[in-house]
């Protein structure tokens, strides 16, 4: 018996990370898993591993800075899988960049795929929901970032605070369909993600990776990076049984990166 028997999940950015770390955890603890992402290699791989792992799954191409294939991934994920269940809005872009070389092409591009993508994949995904007769998980990724002064992440962080903001009105506002909503703020971990903000900070320092990578680390209190299975565990929870009288929650993983 698995945590999640029987549900249906929709998590984006499922190609790699995070994102694709919770769709196995999720497929491990009984859950089919529609994995959605912008690279259709390894989303194809994502929903493979579900299906060795012996449920059904669906691997679907979108980019969803788009809101109309935003809401087209999430009706295609219902059509095959039959309903939905639980949406974890992982998928993200960041770029590391200081504040005074910001362009509107770079500020747009990261809130169309983190902001807006997030916010029309979780309406669409909602309006499912309600029509199934209420019930449901929402589960947005935020981060640190979006309460704390980032300098190299201006536009990042902007878009984590969106995050937040729209993860405490849909709480409230979708709790009369039994929906909860919450998120998850996970600290640094070891993704492609970190790879390029290491990577970006690295580059403009004049210093190397390997220096600014173990530095960064070691500024974590808990002294090292989160595997992204540990960070699926906070939305296992979220998704489950256990968290049924849970929704407005940010869920803080990050090592004591941040504390409350
Ligand atoms: N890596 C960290 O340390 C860290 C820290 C805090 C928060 N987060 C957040 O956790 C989440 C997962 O991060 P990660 O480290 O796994 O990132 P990642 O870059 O490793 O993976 C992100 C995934 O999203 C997909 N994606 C990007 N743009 C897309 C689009 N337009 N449409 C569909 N899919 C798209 C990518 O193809 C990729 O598979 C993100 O929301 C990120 O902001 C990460």
């Amino acid at each position: 018996m698995g945590t999640l028997d029987g549900r249906i999940a929709l998590v984006t950015g499922a190609g790699r990370g995070l994102g694709r770390a919770t769709a196995l955890l999720f497929a491990r603890e009984g859950a089919d898993v529609a994995a959605v992402d912008i690279d259709p290699t390894s989303a194809k791989e994502t929903a493979e591993h579900v299906l060795s792992l012996g449920r059904r799954s669906a691997a679907i191409v979108a980019d969803l800075s788009d809101a109309a294939l935003a809401a087209g991934a999430v009706a295609e994920a219902v059509d095959r899988l039959g309903r939905l269940d639980i949406l974890v809005n992982a998928a993200a872009v960041l770029d590391v960049e200081p504040l005074l070389a910001v362009t509107p092409a770079a500020w747009d591009r990261a809130f169309a795929v983190n902001a807006r993508g997030l916010f029309f994949t979780l309406q669409a995904a909602a309006r499912v929901m309600a029509r199934q007769g209420g019930g449901g998980r929402i589960i947005n990724i935020t981060s640190p970032a979006s309460r704390l002064p980032a300098p190299l992440l201006t536009v990042y962080a902007a878009t984590k605070a969106a995050v937040d903001s729209v993860t405490r009105a849909a709480a409230v506002t979708l709790a009369e369909h039994r929906i909860t909503v919450n998120s998850i703020a996970p600290g640094r971990m070891e993704t492609p993600m970190t790879e390029r903000l290491d990577g970006g900070i690295a580059a403009l320092s004049g210093r190397s990776f390997a220096e600014v990578h173990a530095e960064r680390a070691r500024a974590i209190p808990l002294g090292r990076r989160a595997e992204p299975e540990e960070v699926a565990q906070a939305a296992l929870w979220l998704a489950g049984p256990a968290a049924g009288y849970v929704t407005g929650c940010r869920v803080n993983v990050s090592g004591g990166l941040e504390v409350d």
